[in-house]
């Protein structure tokens, strides 16, 4: 298979949250330099928050729009694997407008092919939760539901919007009217989150809920395309880069994370070989990079991690750094970094790279832990990805010595970074069996260095 060189994928190594925007961002601005653009994106929906500085340092968190936004030469696709919430996306493209100042934007190409997520999904997957105990699990943005559509094979699409079928859309709104019905709910009633300024929306009768669809579908119209043509050509363009943004992470894949608190959506690389029916294989991207955080580990759900951090360190790291949720704002729990996680996600991800954020997350006061194998029952096991299993095994740990927060965060190449960080850094690499392509070093944008050579 041929390679194509100027291509690069990002994805999340550990459990979402990592600081994938802020790379795509980084390596998009880098390589429209260089030319023509796309940067792809092929799952998730409005589940994902991810952030990026712009270099007047406003932060922007965008939800279903790719990073690159702010890059007027890309061609961002929001593919075919994703499931898009139109009112959310009409609200951020209105906020990266307004930040724009009216300067021109990405190009945006929506896959006629991508489903629908709407507030159906979201006031079903409530009751669903409620029914559930209410566990907190999801992030409420109706994301397993509208994937389920698909498996169940009623789903809305993008092209619906186009010829705007009322009578499947008033086949969809009385399907999930009968489902909360049976969870004890009215949908009609039942107020969902959304994006807009209100921040909560009610669903209201099916005639309500129609119009509303019918004039997003209006405003969404001119995105939909098909978009498959566009990527044939522009793939085999020598000329032409491609950056791949995936959201959430591999350990929040249904098949690869930490089972039951997964998403519905296919988070490994292997995803953009079915959003593009096949003209992309996964293995013919040059850099296939998983990015974690250095020196700790986030999650939010209800998984449980077997390397739960102390509460004390957990609250001085969630503080510094910021460990808040940007699409729901839960605090997050914090970990010691799994290297026995992160390398099984490695290698069921295809991954031959690592980015590693926040390296500036060291105390001088505290060793960094990490763990570098498990054990039950006094044997040494693998990793499983399964939380009954999980809550089982014991953690080993091994220390190292921190760095100074300030020294790093000063340092602009890998020659300047602390002996310490160095150390560490080439015991994760041959820990995780890849290479480390770039780390950050602190928020700015200027405060990232690239490693590989
Ligand atoms: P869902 O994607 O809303 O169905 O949520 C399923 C699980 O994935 C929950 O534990 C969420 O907290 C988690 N999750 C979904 N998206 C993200 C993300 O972007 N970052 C971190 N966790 C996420």
């Amino acid at each position: 298979m041929k390679v194509k060189a100027n291509s690069f994928a990002f994805c999340g190594g550990a459990f979402g949250d990592e600081g994938k925007g802020r790379i795509v961002d980084e390596y998009v601005n880098h390589l429209t330099k260089q030319g023509k653009i796309v940067v792809y994106r092929d799952n998730g929906g409005a589940n994902a928050g991810h952030t990026v500085t712009l270099p007047t340092g406003e932060r922007v968190a965008l939800h279903q729009l790719p990073s690159a936004m702010f890059s007027p030469k890309a061609t961002v696709v929001l593919g075919k694997g994703m499931v898009i919430h139109p009112s959310d996306l009409l609200t951020e493209i209105e906020e990266v407008r307004i930040i724009a100042k009216n300067q021109k934007v990405a190009t945006i190409m929506i896959d006629e092919m991508a489903v629908l997520s709407l507030d159906t999904h979201r006031a079903f997957e409530a009751a669903l939760k409620m029914w559930q105990n209410g566990s907190k699990g999801s992030t409420g943005r109706g994301i397993s539901p509208a994937y389920a559509d698909v498996l169940l094979r009623h789903p809305l699409r993008m092209r619906d919007l186009l010829d705007f079928d009322e009578k499947k859309i008033q086949e969809h709104y009385e399907l999930y009217a009968a489902l909360c019905k049976g969870l004890g709910e009215e949908l009609a009633d039942m107020k969902v989150p959304t994006l807009a300024e209100t921040g909560v929306q009610q669903v209201g009768s099916l005639t309500e809920f129609t119009t509303r669809l019918q004039a997003q579908a209006t405003q969404l119209r001119s995105y939909i395309h098909d978009v498959s043509t566009m990527v044939a050509e522009t793939w085999h363009d020598p000329d032409c880069s491609y950056v791949f943004e995936k959201a959430q992470a591999i350990g929040l894949d249904a098949r690869w994370g930490v089972y039951p608190d997964v998403t519905a959506s296919n988070t490994a690389l292997d995803g953009i070989y079915s959003a593009t029916e096949g003209i992309i294989d996964h293995h013919a991207i040059a850099v296939r990079a998983a990015v974690i955080k250095a020196t700790y580990m986030s999650s939010v759900g209800t998984r449980v991690l077997p390397t739960m951090m102390d509460e004390a360190l957990a609250i001085r790291i969630r503080e510094d750094a910021h460990e808040y949720g940007a699409t729901t704002k839960r605090p997050r729990d914090i970990a010691y970094l799994d290297l026995v996680a992160l390398r099984y996600y490695a290698q069921v991800g295809d991954i031959n790279y690592h980015v590693l954020t926040h390296m500036d997350i060291s105390y001088l006061d505290t060793p960094i832990k990490v763990c570098v194998g498990y054990t039950l029952n006094g044997k040494k096991v693998d990793y499983r990805p399964d939380q009954e299993y999980l809550l089982k095994v014991k953690p080993v740990y091994k220390e190292f010595a921190p760095w100074s927060m300030k020294d790093i965060q000063a340092a602009r190449t890998y020659d300047e970074i602390p002996e310490p960080a160095k150390i560490f850094l080439a015991f994760v690499a041959k820990q995780l069996k890849t290479k480390i392509l770039m780390i950050t070093t602190g928020p700015k944008r200027d405060q990232s260095i690239w490693v590989r050579d």
